[in-house]
């Protein structure tokens, strides 16, 4: 029973549900084989009296499964910084929206940009996340709105996992806006749909996600959206609820998606479809903040309905250019009341739900990638209360612990 690493000496949260809360582990051990987490326990529980090629003591550190940002908009070109001047001058998101800029402005630069471009400035926001202990990351399209730069942008999303260590899941995001200029409807959905179908086919996107809103797509629309997915075998997301209620949340949650995203005006019904759906609700406070929305998502809601949380970035040059996922564990906790649990369990366990992925990461269990996240800190909420501090010691992916 040899291992290849060990880490003891610390206290895990394992996250498994079966203990309960954080399933903390006092004076615990983590012990990896071929990148798979091979024993978690009491070190008085370690199998084989220790040994193995490497042991590492943590020195009474926390480990966590390595963070998950399960919605992050993190590969497109250009910024927004002049809009972001425009609402400091009282313009909202939506009129700016509307005006041509937005989504349609970060268009327009997307599709000039080159492949290389696009991982060549995507790589900086992502070292962020992987400097604060994120192991696994969702990355959508969604600004190229025409074929090519579409599948140029989750070209791009892989090619992050080939430059930097960390497991990257791609959604496709055909529906985010109406290309700029487009008058034919019904033609830039088929084109979706069709793109759908062959993405079905390429293994180049992991699930489908929309945008479903006043300034985007109508419920009658993303269900196109989501038939074509539904028939390409792909599962689906939706950006929901974020602006106005229309029933978005339903609406995923009879597609049996895979989460819901932003929901600040879901209703109590919609909470309620996506706990019998098993649907995610994922919240974005870094979008919620950065827009100034001043409606709160229905956590209240979401708690009576068991319905699970998880909490992601938003990474996107436009409603959220934020590249920091503790800071926006933070301000879910400040903004929207999340508890410590929550939140911790919302970047970890329920994030890998939210990407469909729970068997393979999210938790430190036997059997699943070693994946962790090993902090300097005395207790778990200090991932939390703190603002702008990193207390990352060690990352670990696959039985991997990165260079120092
Ligand atoms: O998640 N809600 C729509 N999509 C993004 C915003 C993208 C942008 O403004 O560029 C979001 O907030
Ligand atoms: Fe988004």
């Amino acid at each position: 029973m040899r291992f290849d690493v060990i880490w003891r000496g610390g206290r895990i949260a394992t996250l498994d549900p079966r203990l309960g809360g954080l399933g903390v582990i006092e004076e615990g051990a983590v012990a990896a084989r071929d990148g798979r987490v091979a024993f978690v326990g009491p070190l008085s529980e370690l199998p084989g009296a220790g040994d193995a090629a490497e042991v590492v003591n943590v020195e009474g550190r926390w480990i966590t499964p390595g963070l998950i940002d399960c919605h992050t908009h993190i590969v497109h070109a250009g910024n927004r910084a002049h809009e972001f001047e425009l609402r400091l001058a009282g313009a909202s998101y939506e009129e700016i929206a509307r005006a041509g800029g937005g989504i349609a402005s970060t268009v327009r630069a997307t599709r000039l940009a080159t492949e290389d471009e696009l991982v060549a400035t995507a790589l900086p926001r992502l070292d962020r996340l992987i400097a604060e202990g994120v192991t696994t990351l969702e990355v959508k399209s969604g600004y190229g709105l025409e074929r090519e730069t579409e599948f140029r942008m989750l070209r791009a999303a892989r090619r992050l996992a080939l430059d930097r260590h960390v497991r990257v899941r791609t959604s496709y995001l055909g529906a985010h806006a109406w290309p700029p200029g487009e008058s034919d409807r019904a033609g830039y959905l088929d084109e979706v749909c069709a793109t759908i179908r062959e993405l079905g086919e390429s293994g180049l996107a992991d699930a489908v996600d929309a945008f479903c809103e006043g300034i985007a797509f109508s419920v009658v629309e993303t269900t196109q959206v989501f038939e074509a997915a539904r028939a390409a075998g792909l599962p689906v997301k939706l950006h929901a609820d974020q602006l106005s209620d229309l029933g978005g949340a339903a609406l995923a949650a009879r597609y049996g998606s895979l989460s819901a995203d932003h929901l600040e005006y879901t209703s109590e019904g919609g909470a309620a479809a996506m706990a019998a759906a098993g649907t995610v609700a994922v919240l974005l406070p870094g979008a919620y903040y950065f827009i100034r929305e001043t409606r709160l998502p229905p956590v209240g809601a979401f708690r009576r309905h068991a319905v699970p949380i998880a909490i992601a970035t938003d990474c996107n040059p436009g409603s959220s250019p934020l590249t920091s996922l503790l800071l926006a564990m933070n301000m879910a906790a400040t903004l929207f009341r999340l508890t410590v649990d929550e939140i911790i369990a919302g970047t970890t366990r329920v994030a890998a739900q939210a990407l469909g992925i729970s068997d393979e990461v999210g938790t430190i269990v036997p059997g699943k990638w070693c994946d962790l996240a090993i902090w300097d800190i005395e207790r778990p909420a200090e991932l939390v209360y703190r603002m702008g501090y990193n207390p990352l010691w060690r990352r670990v992916l696959a039985g991997r612990t990165d260079p120092v």
